[in-house]
């Protein structure tokens, strides 16, 4: 059930309709994108900060906040450079990415919200640059592929444990979703 980074990459791409178009907008704009990743940062954490649960584990350690403002931009600017044209060392840093959040144990409820932060507050960056439309749907896709990592991560890291730890098969542990699925309200 190994998940391999650079086909999920290239699923994602194909599912998301992220074009080469995409890319060279994206590419064209990196400068931009640089120039408000640290805004973009602040509006970030200062959404995650609202949020009890959230600051809480992003106060768990000394540093840590510190060490986020920098990741986060790092990460932002990745989206605009696509580090190797949105290839395998792409695909392995997002990968990489999706697995910090759920060693932490930051779920779907919060990742979710916090990407929609990230694409709502980018849209009204682009509008108030005056730039193109097109660069909000480019940047839209790459968000929810890499959401699609940190979601995915959760779904491979649970089964790898379960199967490790019961030697079931992966089509008896699909039954057996599947019936818990049916028989829950
Ligand atoms: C749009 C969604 C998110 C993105 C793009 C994002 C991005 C990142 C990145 C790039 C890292 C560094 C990974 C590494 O060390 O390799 C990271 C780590 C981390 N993120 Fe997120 N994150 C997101 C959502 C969240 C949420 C909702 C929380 C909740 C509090 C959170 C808390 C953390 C924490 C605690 C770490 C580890 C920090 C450490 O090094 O101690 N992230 N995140």
């Amino acid at each position: 059930m190994a998940l391999d980074p650079t086909t999920f990459m290239t699923t994602m791409e194909k599912r998301m309709d992220f074009s080469a178009a995409d890319k060279a907008s994206l590419k064209a704009n990196a400068a931009w994108g640089s120039s408000i990743a640290l805004q973009m940062a602040e509006v970030f954490y200062g959404y995650l900060a609202r949020d009890p649960e959230m600051n809480e584990i992003l106060n768990a350690k000394e540093g840590r906040m510190h060490r986020l403002n920098e990741t986060f931009i790092e990460w932002f600017g990745e989206m605009f450079t696509g580090m190797d044209n949105w290839g395998s060392a792409y695909a392995a840093r997002r990968w990489r990415i999706g697995l910090v959040h759920v060693q932490i144990g930051i779920g779907p409820q919060h990742v979710v919200p916090a990407m929609a932060t990230v694409v709502n507050e980018v849209g009204k960056q682009l509008k108030a640059a005056g730039l193109p439309e097109e660069l909000r749907d480019s940047l839209g896709r790459i968000c929810m592929i890499d959401l699609a990592f940190i979601e995915q991560a959760y779904v491979e890291v649970s089964s790898a444990a379960v199967l490790r730890e019961t030697g079931w098969t992966e089509g008896l542990f699909k039954r057996m979703i599947a019936t818990g699925a049916s028989s829950m309200k």
